[in-house]
């Protein structure tokens, strides 16, 4: 099978329909989860200052341009306590569990972050892997020829965590996972004055680069699947392209499961499937500080990147403004927000909404195709009957029925509360057929799309004291069905419901670092 048929192929066995479930476990033992945090015994750990050195910069001024931040442990340690560090931990009944910058399905958090460092002040260069739960660094290879100074981040995916309870559907997690992650990285790096660029490498290189294909420091453990490399941009612009080839290693990775009790082969298969490049960049976005849909609330930034939580259940009644919703909605255009500046890419994702509860919009179905092509091409795809009534004066969004949808909501969210309690269910539908026929890659690449749209959703709300959650269980083709999508030109890759969160009194909240 060719590398698109295959993954084709698993996107159609992962799916949910109403009649069943993709291939999951049958039982889950709770107290054998594998373990959230993986330290690399034997590699010299370097601890991170935990401050947040950019308290005093607001949500609204935060697409502004900024002048960098020098190179040092100080801004890298509060660089990485925004965007993969711990945020709080959560304590009910005797469980303790923590919570990171960004969400993650399940809370089961599959993405490892690497750091490459050279000529930061106060660290020796070299390769070194991110210890979320002391907030510290373990150096794990250094003597590489490659002279470049500069910052990079490195993201791979350990598959077990999200495979040990969603099975085969677990790959499309941890991509929307990183595309969470990407996000997060692109407000921590804005706020600090660095301009992140995905660097153009192949997961090969990435693998090389990271010390992924080591096979031997990987024997008796889970492996670790190579996603990609951002460079932090300080001052200099970077090479796309690096190639670092280290003399000296260090350090053994824990074992995070001693008897996995599954083995969901199909997804080593798709993700061989999907191995290349990221795309290269097709378009300029530049946030844009001015825009109509700017953001006015002087809440610190970092505050809300720090609080932000998924809501676990919404009200069910609370309207939302329509500025809120606006501002929302502007921001998952080009240029809306400083994320796009990590993917200054058409836009292959575009949102479909249940409305539920939004002032001055009438409850229905809405889409917001994010491109001028896609807005030819969604209308020629969705069903035929839908009028694609212009819905506002400044944003490229369209009503297609009017109706109540929170039940159809709940239905196609595999039955959740949260997609009919919330204010605006929101339904990411894909370029598919095309892109994958291009290049497999994509498919990584559009649930990063996903994902990011679904992390500005988040922090956008949270600054303006709504939530969001992910929403990652949805039946497929039911979905398709209600659009009038009859073939696979476009696909739903993940749901985000946003309105107004419930908290679960029982729960204690602790802070992240002592
Ligand atoms: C890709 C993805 C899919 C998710 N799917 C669901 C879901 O179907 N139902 C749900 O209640 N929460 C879902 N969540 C929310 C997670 O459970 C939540 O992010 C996690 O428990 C961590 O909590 P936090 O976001 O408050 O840090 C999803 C999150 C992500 C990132």
């Amino acid at each position: 099978m060719g590398n698109t048929a295959t993954v084709l192929a698993y996107h159609t066995r992962s799916k949910h329909a109403l009649h069943r479930y993709a291939a999951g476990p049958g039982t889950l033992d709770w107290d054998a989860q594998p373990k959230a945090f993986r330290d690399w015994a034997g590699a010299q750990q370097v601890a991170l200052p935990r401050d947040v050195v950019v308290p005093g910069i607001s949500w609204g001024e935060l697409p502004a341009a900024r002048s960098s931040t020098p190179l040092n442990t100080t801004n890298l340690g509060s660089l990485l306590r925004l965007c993969v560090g711990l945020t709080a931990w959560k304590e009910h009944a005797g469980s303790r569990w923590s919570l990171r910058a960004h969400p993650s399905s399940g809370n089961l958090h599959p993405t490892e972050t690497w750091l490459i460092a050279h000529g930061v002040a106060g660290l020796e260069d070299g390769l070194y892997h991110y210890q979320n739960l002391p907030h510290a660094l373990e150096r794990r290879a250094w003597g590489s020829a490659t002279q470049t100074t500069g910052l990079w981040l490195g993201f791979s995916s350990i598959h077990w965590r999200e495979a040990w309870k969603y099975g085969e559907r677990a790959f499309r997690y941890c991509q929307l996972d990183l595309g969470h992650v990407l996000a997060a990285v692109s407000y921590a790096a804005a706020l600090h004055g660095w301009r992140p660029r995905l660097l153009h490498m192949d997961t090969v290189a990435v693998a090389s680069c990271l010390g992924l294909d080591r096979a031997a420091d990987f024997s008796g453990v889970e492996g670790e699947e190579p996603e990609m490399i951002v460079v932090l941009e300080a001052n200099a612009v970077s090479p796309t392209n690096m190639n670092w080839k280290w003399q000296h290693w260090a350090g053994k990775p824990s074992l995070l499961d001693a008897r996995p009790l599954y083995q969901w082969p199909v997804i080593e298969e798709v993700a061989e499937a999907t191995r290349g490049r990221p795309p290269i960049a097709d378009l300029l976005t530049t946030a844009n500080s001015s825009s109509p849909h700017k953001n006015d609330g002087d809440i610190p930034a970092s505050q809300v990147i720090l609080q932000r939580r998924s809501a676990q259940a919404f009200d069910g009644h609370s309207v939302m403004p329509k500025a809120v919703f606006k501002q929302i909605l502007g921001s998952l255009l080009p240029g809306g927000s400083p994320v796009w500046n990590l993917w200054p890419h058409t836009p292959r994702v575009h949102p479909v909404m249940m409305v539920h509860r939004v002032a001055d919009v009438a409850p229905g179905l809405y889409a917001m195709p994010r491109s001028d092509v896609a807005r030819t091409s969604l209308r020629t795809a969705f069903r035929d009957t839908f009028p694609w009534q212009p819905a506002d004066p400044e944003l490229p969004l369209f009503q297609l029925v009017v109706a109540r949808a929170g039940k159809t909501a709940r239905t196609l969210s595999c039955h959740q509360d949260s997609a009919a309690q919330c204010a605006v269910t929101f339904m990411m539908v894909a370029e598919f057929a095309a892109p994958l026929a291009a290049d497999p890659v994509a498919y990584r690449h559009l649930h990063w799309e996903a994902g990011m749209l679904g992390h500005v959703i988040t922090l956008e709300a949270e600054s303006a004291g709504w939530r969001g959650t992910g929403i990652g269980c949805f039946f497929d083709d039911a979905v398709h069905e209600v659009l009038g999508l009859k073939d696979d030109r476009f696909q739903v890759i993940y749901h985000y419901a946003v309105g107004m969160a419930v908290d679960d009194p029982r729960l204690a909240t602790l802070p992240a670092y002592d």
